[in-house]
């Protein structure tokens, strides 16, 4: 079977060569040149582990390829994915426009039956809009199914190739049918296959991001009343999820949910609900919550730095998340701007993310750093923003050696505290307070997961 995937982003360029894998023959399709022609000689826009690999793989077996020219691949194939970005132009609202500008090029190349599948997030509503909208100029029939995509950035290949569930909005049998084909590897192994119509399967998509959203806003919220009671938030962790109806998963606290979904996706939730005069208090709280925990983290920075004018601050992390290199409503970088707004100097240092960092921030104060070592010599203060396993393994003494200061912020929880007051630092932990007897005493067979 022939299809093809429009949109080569984070979503789109994963699905595309995830598909491949499966033995589908996919025509990736991005209307950017400038992203279309290097993967055509392989090398990709953004840093995912082991995607550079399987879309070498695909490419050289001929089942993946790359072009800018959308009416010929629509052309050849049966079904058409749209994974295009729904950013907001306006904060708070999803921007349709790219969605329902592809939706109406396919039905322009349309003389025969084919099938739209919706993978990027839009609100409840929009497949049946889309529908409404291509009927009036359909030549042929057509299916909408609405497929969201539930990967996470950093895990994608294996979230997309063992998926906890994929999700089939549809009220068409025969479209049904072509998509249970496309996703035949999956019932193999038994992935759990929902379907549902196209409304539930849309607004499924913003109640799983939101209540994550709502989880790590929630633990944050228990982290800073540790950071008063001197209680450790882990063990606070630890003990809540070996409760089965909790779950271990989403309780690290830190500087909150960035990237570019759960932001997103709880601001446009809000929105529409509010359109609908339903009001949705405990997401709205979650995304306070979040809001307000890096002005909480620079208060505490300058309650035992001091004010920071004119001194060297240095940030390990830039990245949203580890294993990525994309700054998109990352709470590091929204922590950076509000160093840079108070006049501080940051030495900054990401293994993926510093060019893209060095490009959205452009300001004289902020310079970016080639190892972690580097970015804190002469640095008054540390912040580890980023919860990359390469912090884990620095060396303390020689981090301690090369800074001018001892304020050692760990946003992420990434040090043990008393390894770090060991050397010196004057140690500032997430929610975490100095160990005190008998905190950690729950023995248990699994880890807090993430
Ligand atoms: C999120 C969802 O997890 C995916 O299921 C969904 O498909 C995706 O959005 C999407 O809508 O496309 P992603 O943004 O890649 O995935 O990253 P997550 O791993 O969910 O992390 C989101 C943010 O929450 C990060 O800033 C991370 O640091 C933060 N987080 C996560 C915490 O602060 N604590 C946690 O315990 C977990």
């Amino acid at each position: 079977m022939n299809v093809t995937m429009v949109g080569a982003g984070r979503v789109g360029l994963v699905a595309a060569a995830c598909l491949a894998d499966f033995g589908i023959k996919v025509h990736c399709v991005d209307n950017q040149l400038a992203r279309i022609e290097p993967l055509k000689k392989g090398k990709l826009p953004f840093h995912e582990p082991g995607l550079a690999e399987l879309v070498e793989k695909n490419t050289k077996a001929g089942r993946l390829e790359f072009s800018t020219d959308l009416s010929a691949a629509i052309r050849q194939s049966l079904v058409i994915f749209i994974a295009v970005g729904t950013e907001e132009k306006v904060p708070g609202t999803s921007n349709l426009g790219p969605l329902f500008t592809v939706g109406h090029q396919i039905i322009r190349e349309m003389t025969e039956y084919k099938v739209m599948v919706i993978k990027s997030t839009v609100p409840v509503g929009t497949a049946q809009r889309l529908r409404e909208e291509l009927e009036k100029e359909a030549k042929s029939d057509f299916d909408i199914v609405s497929n969201p995509e539930f990967l996470r950035e950093g895990s994608a290949i294996e979230n997309f190739m063992r998926p906890d569930r994929v999700v089939l909005g549809t009220t068409s049998d025969h479209a049904l049918a072509i998509m249970k084909d496309i996703y035949r590897p999956l019932y193999l192994i038994e992935a759990p296959i929902v379907v549902t119509n196209n409304q539930t399967a849309e607004l499924a998509k913003y109640a799983s991001n939101a209540f994550l959203a709502v989880i790590i806003s929630f633990i944050n919220e228990i982290a800073n009343y540790c950071d008063g009671t001197g209680v450790d938030v882990h063990a606070i962790a630890k003990i809540m999820g070996l409760d089965k109806r909790i779950g271990p998963k989403f309780l690290h606290p830190g500087l909150g949910f960035g990237g570019s979904c759960l932001p997103k996706d709880t601001r446009i939730m809000l929105d529409f609900s509010k359109k609908q005069n339903c009001e949705l208090p405990t997401i709205a709280g979650s995304i306070k919550t979040n809001d307000d925990i890096c002005g909480y983290l620079l208060g505490r920075l300058k309650a035992h730095a001091g004010p920071l004018k004119g001194r060297k601050v240095c940030l390990l992390g830039l990245a949203y998340k580890p294993h990525t290199d994309d700054v998109r409503d990352s709470r590091a970088m929204d922590f950076t701007r509000l160093l840079l707004a108070e006049g501080a100097h940051v030495q900054a240092y990401d293994p993926a993310a510093n060019a893209a960092a060095a490009e959205v921030l452009n300001d004289d104060h902020f310079h970016v750093a080639s190892s972690a070592y580097e970015a804190a010599r002469g640095a008054d203060a540390t912040g580890v923003l980023t919860e990359w396993n390469e912090f884990r393994s620095l060396d303390l003494k020689e981090l301690k050696k090369v800074m001018a200061g001892t304020v050692l912020l760990d946003a992420r929880n990434v040090f043990d505290p008393d390894a770090a007051k060991a050397q010196g630092f004057n140690y500032l932990g997430r929610g975490r307070s100095p160990k005190v007897a008998g905190v950690m005493s729950v023995k248990s067979s699994g880890k807090t997961g993430s």
